[in-house]
């Protein structure tokens, strides 16, 4: 997997390639973009108040005049990504005269890509679609691969579709208003890209790191674009998620555990991949025997992203439940996506309980010691 310095990367999919377009600016020229896709017969851009007032009318005024586009903004809290969204929405579209011909233009952060894309996805089976992500969640992970959904009372993106977008718009400097918790969580998805495959990427990170935490435009453009870029390695491979895509879920075993065990109110998700990245990094030197250097500059560089909620106050037995729980689980057996080295992961299915009850036991006291991690030891718990 090699990071890029390309301004176009194309993404692989069932239903046709696509292009995710990545340069400080590009909002401006979205309106010309989008016109190179061909005619539509309307174009709707579906937004937030918050996100629109925060980026759509400084960075995309001329969006709307350049294609003649309407407007619908709709609530993007996580507790508005539901069915009874995208049926407002769809109805919105219906009044507003779409049809097979038109094009939705999603502006926000995940949730609003989410939703849009399933909207999309369904209203009329299937309009087209182009997503503009303003997060870091939305421009490195969400909008890139064709995953769409929204939630159920009963748990999370358990309604969707793949349906890929027929652009995909990223702006970095978007991010320019986003709050910073949002920001600094965003990066643990950056961090896992390093993980997973871009060493040169994890090491320009370590080097980088004050530098993109401030939002220096030059580091943040280039990691988000080797992020994307190797998004797009992965979903072009591997559309539907049956052999590699797994490895995207570098840390999610934890951190999903993490999520539902404090009903998603007390972690943003990348912070909950933060830990869980930590995590997964120490249950590799349990399980695979990871070199301890690389372990530590795992643990070393997602505690630079800055201070985490506090582990949660409940029991390793109740955490590996969680895990057993999790819609990813697979007759039964919890799969964690672990690195042998820095750079080289894949999954695994036969983790011994104990194993992964020893990290979720001694880790987080581990991870908390302020003391620079330098040597590790095996807990055989
Ligand atoms: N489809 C996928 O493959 C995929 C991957 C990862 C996450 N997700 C989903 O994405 C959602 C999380 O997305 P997110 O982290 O982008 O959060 P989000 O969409 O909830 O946005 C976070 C907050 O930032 C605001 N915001 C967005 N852009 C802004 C900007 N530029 N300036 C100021 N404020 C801005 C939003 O209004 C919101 O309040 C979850 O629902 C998750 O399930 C989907
Ligand atoms: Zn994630």
């Amino acid at each position: 997997m090699k990071s890029t310095e390309s301004h176009a990367i194309r993404v692989r999919s069932s239903a046709g390639d696509y292009c995710v377009l990545c340069e400080r600016g590009l909002a401006q020229k979205a309106g010309q973009e989008i016109a190179k896709l061909g005619d539509f017969s309307s174009v709707h851009i579906l937004s937030s108040p918050k996100v629109w007032r925060a980026v759509g009318q400084r960075a995309l005024r001329g969006l709307r005049s350049q294609l003649a586009a309407k407007m619908h903004l709709f609530d993007d809290a996580e507790a508005a990504k539901n069915l009874s969204t995208v049926e407002k929405i769809t109805r919105e579209l219906v009044r507003a005269g779409a049809d097979r011909k038109s094009l939705l233009v999603a502006v926000g952060g995940g949730v609003v890509g989410d939703v849009v894309g399933f909207a999309a996805a369904s209203y009329l089976r299937g309009v087209a679609l182009v997503q503009v992500p303003t997060t870091v969640v939305a421009q490195v992970d969400s909008a890139v691969g064709g995953k769409t959904g929204v939630n159920l009372p009963e748990g999370k993106n358990l309604v969707g579709a793949f349906y890929p977008p027929r652009l995909v718009l990223v702006d970095p400097e978007f991010l320019e208003t986003l709050p910073e918790r949002e920001f600094r969580s965003g990066l643990a998805e950056v961090i896992k890209y390093g993980v997973i495959g871009d060493t040169e990427l994890f090491a320009f990170l370590e080097q980088n790191i004050g530098g993109i935490l401030s939002r220096e435009a030059e580091a943040l453009e280039h990691v988000i674009r080797c992020s994307i870029a190797a998004k797009a390695y992965v979903v072009s491979a591997d559309e539907k998620e049956s052999g590699l895509r797994e490895i995207l879920n570098y840390g999610h075993t934890f951190a999903h555990a993490l999520e539902s065990v404090t009903r998603y109110r007390k972690y943003r998700h990348g912070e909950a991949v933060a830990w869980g990245m930590m995590c997964a990094a120490l249950l590799g030197h349990e399980v695979l025997d990871t070199p301890a250097d690389d372990v530590a500059r795992i643990i070393a560089l997602v505690r630079r992203i800055g201070p985490l909620p506090a582990w949660p106050d409940v029991t390793p037995r109740k955490l590996l439940a969680a895990m057993r729980a999790d819609k990813k689980t697979k007759f039964g057996k919890v799969r964690f996506v672990l690195s042998a080295r820095l750079g080289q992961v894949r999954t695994y299915d036969d983790v011994a309980p104990k194993k992964a009850l020893c990290v979720l036991r001694f880790g987080p006291q581990f991870l908390l010691r302020s003391a620079p991690v330098t040597a590790l030891e095996k807990c055989h718990g």
